[in-house]
């Protein structure tokens, strides 16, 4: 017994240091900013019904195109991509391929790499 004690605390310490650096990806708070960008269309909170687009509440590590309750009409509905960051990451840099003949086609996407980590933090954060 007296053995596993500090094997535990060095794996308690280990598990808290890698969940600190996954949170240092984004910033949440500027994220909240950047997603003014796409309250036009997207709601995010639990309640929240769908809008011009899906409600983006829980997006990442969701399936694309099943969230219940919205009409997907584009590639999305029925592909296999799940919203991992990396996911997400790309579609944001560049949405039109994913998203041609809906209305997010208009929407140009997020140049800035920063803008899309920082919205990924936010999307994550407001998930809990
Ligand atoms: C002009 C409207 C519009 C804007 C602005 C817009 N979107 Fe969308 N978005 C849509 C529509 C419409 C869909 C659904 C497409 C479909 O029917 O398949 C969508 C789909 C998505 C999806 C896929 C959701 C799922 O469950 O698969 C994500 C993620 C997404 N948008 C994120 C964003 C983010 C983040 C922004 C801002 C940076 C943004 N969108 C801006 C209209 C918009």
């Amino acid at each position: 017994m007296s053995m596993l004690r500090p094997i535990s605390a060095i794996l308690a310490c280990v598990l808290g240091f890698s969940a600190t650096s996954a949170w240092a990806d984004g910033d949440p708070a500027a994220g909240r900013r950047v997603f003014v960008r796409c309250v036009a269309c997207h709601q995010v909170n639990a309640n929240g019904s769908h809008t011009v687009g899906p409600n983006l509440y829980r997006v990442v590590g969701r399936k694309a195109g099943t969230v219940a309750g919205y009409d997907f009409k584009s590639k999305l509905k029925g592909s296999d991509i799940i919203w991992t960051e990396d996911a997400l990451e790309k579609f944001l840099a560049n949405p039109k391929p994913l998203i041609e003949g809906t209305s997010m086609q208009t929407f140009p996407g997020l140049p800035v790499a920063k803008d899309r980590e920082d919205l990924i933090s936010y999307l994550k954060d407001a998930g809990k």
